[in-house]
């Protein structure tokens, strides 16, 4: 029975001839071939303590993000002090695991310590100092994964919503080169890890045609970028399908890999007129800003699965140039998106919910997978 069954299934979906053998089918398995499915990590979930997560992570996914742990304020919080703990447990998960294990981020303006741009005197420091900095951080942290962190956001939110790059102290103090040394010291520290350029709102065209001019002129100097990251912090209506698919394409035209690299659905109300990802930003709370504090709307919950099943087909319509895709978080409960831009909210950006149980979106990104050939 159960041969005959799977031998009617053996054209159709992985997810269906797993089902045949009696197993769940699951989301690294329906998109194996296409791309890599990864999540940021938290501590509780690499270390076990959250075992119910940890189980998940074993079972769906082959590819891993530090949500916070190799951030400079981290990792580097003392001038002349490394703390690498939890990196280390972080990258231990993986490889027991045999994941595909992610670095983020190196060079970025938030989660960096105010003591790496001043002086003792609480003064800039000069563009050298600066420089040397950056090269004694990235040759230290790159230095000591090399060969067994697979790929790094070397550069993290470097282009502003105009297209320029933006005015962040690495900018400002060691003017817009800091980029190319930035991919050059990474690379002397682990040549054969992949580098890439991670943003938020590439979709929205100002932005794009900045990154991509700056992409151009990285890759036409010869810098070693492999890869651009496109965050995928997304809404219910932005970007669309248009918006998702020019970006995709336009990048893979300059000869780089494209990646999905912290995608989650926020379906609260925004408080921004444009959809931004930046950290720094702060809103006060305001109850109408968070209007399903004790569960959601079937309707509601309908679209948040249509909208999954929707980004993983615009996702696996470029299998091969996109290479993987992270979620920015495991369940509702721990997504940095309950606290930000506003703290104490009840949302439902990812795919398994508060109990840490799948959501119905699970189910629908697993079936909008690819049919594979027989
Ligand atoms: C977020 C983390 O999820 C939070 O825990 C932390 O407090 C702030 O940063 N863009 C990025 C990520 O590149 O590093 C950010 O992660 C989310 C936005």
């Amino acid at each position: 029975m159960r041969h005959h069954f799977g031998a009617i299934l053996s054209c159709g979906l992985v997810f269906a001839s797993v089902l045949a053998a009696g197993q769940q089918p699951t989301l690294k398995d329906a998109y194996n071939g296409c791309f890599v499915v990864g999540a940021a990590l938290n501590p509780a979930q690499f270390t076990g303590r959250d075992a119910k997560e940890a189980a998940i992570i074993k079972a769906q996914f082959n590819a891993i993000s530090p949500e916070n742990v190799l951030k400079w304020e981290v990792i580097h919080p003392q001038p002349n002090s490394y703390n690498f703990g939890p990196a280390d447990q972080y990258v231990d998960f993986g490889q027991q695991n045999h994941m595909f294990i992610l670095g983020h981020t190196l060079v970025w303006h938030s989660q960096t310590p105010k003591w790496v741009f001043q002086d003792d005197k609480g003064n800039p420091v000069s563009r050298k100092v600066l420089l040397k900095r950056m090269q004694d951080h990235i040759k230290t942290v790159v230095g000591r994964y090399k060969g067994r962190i697979n790929s790094w956001d070397v550069v993290n939110e470097v282009v502003d919503e105009d297209g320029t790059l933006r005015q962040s102290p690495w900018m400002k103090i060691i003017g817009p080169d800091y980029i190319e040394k930035a991919f050059e010291y990474a690379h002397k520290a682990d040549p054969k890890a992949q580098l890439n350029y991670n943003d938020y709102n590439l979709e929205n065209e100002a932005k794009r045609k900045g990154a991509l001019q700056l992409v151009r002129k990285l890759k036409a100097k010869g810098v070693p970028i492999t890869g651009v990251g496109l965050q995928d912090h997304v809404s219910l209506d932005w970007p669309t399908a248009d918006q998702l698919n020019t970006t995709i394409d336009e990048f893979g035209k300059l000869g780089v890999k494209v990646m999905i690299t912290e995608l989650d659905v926020d379906v609260l109300p925004s408080p921004f007129q444009d959809p931004t990802a930046d950290v720094s930003v702060k809103v006060a709370s305001n109850p109408k800003y968070n209007p399903y504090p004790n569960g959601l709307p079937e309707t509601v919950q309908q679209q948040i699965t249509n909208r999954w099943a929707e980004l993983f087909r615009i996702y696996s319509s470029h299998c091969g140039l996109v290479t993987r895709v992270t979620l920015w978080g495991v369940s509702d409960k721990d997504s940095w998106k309950n606290n930000w831009p506003i703290r104490g909210r009840t949302n439902y950006p990812l795919l398994f919910d508060r109990e840490s149980e799948p959501k119905p979106a699970v189910k629908a990104v697993i079936e909008a997978a690819p049919k594979k050939p027989s």
